[in-house]
């Protein structure tokens, strides 16, 4: 993959997915900058990528805090001069039905995960427009394409993540800028068997990370606007229920 002397802002920087992803870009050479509310964890993955060779800056960043979203980006900014990539990866899934999920948790729910992605972009679109060059990758989740019961202001946070990132996509398209989303479906530490799945297994953050990577590319510039499922196959179709189909391999 190509990255042409990139810098990349990555939110949520200290998960699984993020730290998996930091990685991958950092084997590129991109210029990292690792955003997180947990310092102490962001810190500590700055420390383990330089021993493997990694720069990476760490950034402690509520993403709920539009303050601060203003502050920490505009310094980055100052520092890196640009910020070609950006990764909307921080998130919550925390469980509540629209029966008894409160008023409370679902505006944080949809704060933490749709409006931040919103706040983010602003801060950096301008910037990316002055370059004329930008990626910005969101996740979704399959529960924003397909719902999950029992998760119902996550879906919907996630259903909003999908929409707005096709939205954004036609709105920046003449600005060279690309806007992705990538779908995780069940993403664990360890590849767990799972019968929901097609492929049969849980996927890990690696299997996220190369797909986001890709989208951020240099070589991804003629995609925008796109949805891709990370999830071993999970939305194709009713695989752990009673149906069988006619033929598998
Ligand atoms: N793991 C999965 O199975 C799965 C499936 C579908 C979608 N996703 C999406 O992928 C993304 C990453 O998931 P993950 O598995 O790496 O999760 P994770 O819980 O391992 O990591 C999330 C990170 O976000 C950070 N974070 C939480 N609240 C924050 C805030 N207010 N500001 C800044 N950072 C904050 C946490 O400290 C954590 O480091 C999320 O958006 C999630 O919804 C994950």
């Amino acid at each position: 993959m190509k990255f042409e002397g990139r810098t990349a802002f990555i939110t949520g920087a200290a998960g699984r997915i993020g730290r998996a992803l930091a990685r991958e870009l950092g084997k590129y050479g991109v210029k990292l900058y690792l955003a997180d509310i947990d310092l102490p964890r962001v810190e500590k993955l700055c420390r383990d990528l330089k021993e493997e060779g990694i720069e990476a800056r760490p950034v402690q960043l509520n993403v709920m805090d539009p303050e601060a979203i203003e502050e920490k980006t505009n310094a980055v900014l100052a520092e890196a001069g640009r910020v070609d990539i950006l990764v909307n990866n921080a998130g919550k899934w925390p469980q509540g039905s629209i029966l008894d999920t409160s008023d409370a948790q679902w505006v944080e729910t949809i704060e933490l995960n749709l409006t931040s992605v919103f706040r983010l972009s602003q801060a950096f679109i301008p910037s990316m427009r002055k370059k004329s060059y930008g990626r910005i990758v969101n996740l979704g989740s399959i529960a924003g394409e397909v719902g999950l019961p029992g998760f119902c202001a996550y879906a919907a946070a996630k259903g909003g993540v999908i929409m707005l990132t096709k939205t954004m996509a036609m709105e920046l398209a003449t600005c060279g800028i690309t806007v992705n989303s990538v779908s995780p479906g069940m993403i664990t530490d360890s590849k767990q068997p799972h019968n929901g799945t097609w492929l049969g297994h849980t996927g890990m953050g690696d299997d996220v990370a190369r797909a986001i990577a890709f989208l951020a590319s240099d070589d991804a510039g003629y995609i925008t606007g796109v949805d891709l499922p990370v999830d071993g196959g999970r939305i194709l179709g009713p695989k752990g229920l009673d149906w069988k189909p006619a033929k598998t391999f």
